[in-house]
């Protein structure tokens, strides 16, 4: 669907931007793991949303150059959280992004009231029937792209265990308290990873319940190393568990490549990633965002053969979750 929604609400922590969006009736449901185009400028042909502001302080507002760079092409973001209180009202949908280049400066910018552009949802999501043990890894602000899986397969009560992996706390857009861990996460942190505590985030008002990583030794609570440390030791512990467990990683690309690696030899049965790679139509048509993959006629979640013909998937339409087993990370990173 392509539209215009409103801005709710929008919260700013730092360099993390946690944006209320209301949505237009007739918005699909979105399955988690999908994500829009959004963009507050002017389309190609020159339209401009409605704002509050005339068109020349908008551009202002939003640090626009001239009129042939004030269209900046719409930004993919993960849904973070979608909500529908009743059929007949519009649903609300949640994103949280960090502040890199133009586009998401601009995002940044908005006001409640003002109305943007967006496409969506798309792409694939996660088909998440049949799944028993999960690990949701997240590297900086992936969190964004699994927090919805997260809650769903809570709400299924089939509780994940979330990694989180911050540089350090004071960077982190989250608020760590150490708890006790929950007899839930048991079957993950067994006696001699004890010295691992299960850390409650505060994300903006939302809460992870995870294991944060932090490469900062003086951040309490936190494993010290990178989340790859982190399932290294997981797995390396409780080697039993690979076999029926699902891996699902978002973030930095050498974090994914490096996790494959770490899955692949603890043949961990089913390796999920999200990848995001920068976009130009969302659609499928300009092939701005294809990857190389190993072609397969493979079930979608096994690891197969690492030779063999390989082939293009563009992370708009077939993605952006793909079986990170057929990834050709060489390419990428
Ligand atoms: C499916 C999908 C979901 C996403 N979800 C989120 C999300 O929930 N939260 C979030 O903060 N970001 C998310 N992103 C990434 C987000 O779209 C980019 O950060 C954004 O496009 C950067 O736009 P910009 O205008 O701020 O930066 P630009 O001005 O376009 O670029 C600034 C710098 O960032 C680099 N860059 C831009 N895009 C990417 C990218 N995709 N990967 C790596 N480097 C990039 C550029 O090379 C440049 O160095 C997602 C991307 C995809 C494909
Ligand atoms: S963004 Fe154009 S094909 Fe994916």
């Amino acid at each position: 669907m392509a539209g215009e929604c409103t801005v709710q609400q929008m919260k700013l922590r730092g360099n993390f931007c946690h944006l209320t969006l209301k949505m237009p009736l007739g918005f699909p449901e979105p399955v988690p793991g999908q994500f829009i185009m959004v963009s507050c400028c002017p389309s190609s042909d020159g339209y401009l949303p409605h704002s509050a502001d005339s068109p020349d302080a908008r551009f202002q507002r939003f640090a626009m150059g001239p009129v042939n760079e004030r269209t900046t092409l719409p930004r993919p973001m993960s849904i973070f959280d979608y909500s529908r209180p009743a059929k007949r009202e519009r649903g609300l949908l949640t994103l949280v992004f960090k502040t890199l280049g133009r586009g998401t400066l601009q995002l940044s910018q908005v006001r409640p009231g003002d109305q943007l552009r967006f496409l969506g949802p798309l792409g694939n999501g996660f088909d998440y029937q049949g799944w028993r043990r999960t690990l949701l890894v997240a590297g900086g602000v992936g969190f964004s792209g699994i927090n919805m899986i997260a809650r769903r397969l809570r709400e299924a009560g089939n509780e994940p265990l979330v990694a989180l992996g911050v540089n350090t706390r004071a960077q982190s857009p989250v608020q760590l308290s150490l708890t006790e861990v929950p007899s839930v996460y048991r079957w993950a942190l067994p006696h001699t990873t004890e010295p691992l505590k299960l850390v409650v985030s505060h994300l903006f008002e939302e809460f992870i319940p995870s294991i944060v990583t932090s490469l900062y030794p003086g951040d309490e609570g936190a494993f010290c190393g990178t989340t790859c440390d982190l399932v290294e030791k997981l797995l390396g512990a409780n080697p039993s568990y690979a076999g029926d467990l699902t891996l699902v990683a978002c973030g930095p690309r050498p974090m994914l490549a490096a996790l494959t690696a770490i899955a692949r030899h603890s043949h961990v049965k089913r390796y999920l990633v999200m990848l995001e790679e920068r976009m130009a139509c969302g659609l499928g048509t300009c092939l701005g965002c294809a990857v190389q993959t190993r072609e397969g006629v493979l079930p979608f979640e096994e690891d197969g053969p690492q030779e063999g013909p390989t082939t293009f998937k563009r992370v708009c339409t077939d993605g952006p979750i793909f079986n990170g087993y057929r990834i050709i990370w060489e390419r990428l990173c």
